[in-house]
């Protein structure tokens, strides 16, 4: 099985092409794929960009020219629900836009027209390892709704309002636009973020404080999954 792994910025997924063998990599429209293996796991790991176009083209040029069986994305978020802190993990069971929206012609807040749904799915069972990965750390580990839009969430307005109208856990900026281009492929996806902030007022000092470490936690809970998505192949 060979692991496609997306971040945004550098730091959310340098950790991992840092511990890869046989590394290589190449550059296509500015993003650097690293190939590889980690745990003897077949790995493309990138760094994206920030934001749900960058995401979109890093997500479409690794299908397309890495082809892996599952795409993760990796990296920090605020969180919406008030029982996650800083450092704690939130797993996306579903991902949506929130700042999709064609209501004027009737459509439902965060519609995708083309796939035709405002939340898509991520892979049960990825999400289900990643969980219990996470559940080795000791912080708070939730599955949840997490929302994506091309805005850095730091009022407590649109905290709410993201929270009201998606259900969502924790907000970021990629994670559904990968979605989207997974769900258009029809790839397996999955997205495990960990918390950098409260999307509240205090993100702007929050998120360069926190987001490092912060991200070292989802680091860590991908290298987890590894070692056992690894001794599972050993089973079969
Ligand atoms: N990633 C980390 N914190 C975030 C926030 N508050 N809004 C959007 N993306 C984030």
């Amino acid at each position: 099985m060979k692991v496609g792994i997306i971040g945004a910025l550098d730091f959310e997924v340098s950790a991992l092409s840092a511990l890869m063998t046989s590394h290589e990599v190449k550059t296509v429209s500015m993003v650097k794929y690293h190939t590889g293996t980690i745990n003897d796991v077949p790995v493309v790991v990138a760094a994206a960009g920030v934001g749900k176009v960058n995401a979109a083209v890093c997500t479409q040029t690794m299908i397309l020219k890495y082809n892996p069986d599952i795409v993760i994305n990796v990296g920090v978020a605020g969180a919406l629900e008030d029982e996650l802190s800083i450092g704690d993990i939130a797993v996306a069971v579903s991902v949506a836009e929130h700042d999709m929206d064609t209501t004027p012609v009737g459509d439902e807040k965060g519609f995708i027209s083309g796939i035709d749904r405002v939340y898509m799915d991520c892979d049960d069972e990825m999400t289900q390892l990643m969980y219990e990965a996470a559940s080795k750390l000791d912080v708070k580990v939730i599955k949840g709704i997490i929302a994506s839009g091309d805005q850095f969430i730091a009022s407590r307005e649109q905290r709410e309002r993201i929270k009201r109208e998606f259900g969502a856990v924790a907000a970021e900026m990629e994670g559904a636009s990968i979605g989207h281009v997974c769900t258009m492929s029809n790839k397996p996806f999955a997205v495990l973020r960990a918390i950098s902030d409260s999307a509240d007022d205090e993100s702007k000092t929050d998120f360069p404080t926190f987001a490092r470490a912060a991200a070292k936690n989802s680091v860590q809970v991908i290298l987890y999954m590894l070692k056992n998505l690894n001794r599972g192949d050993d089973d079969e």
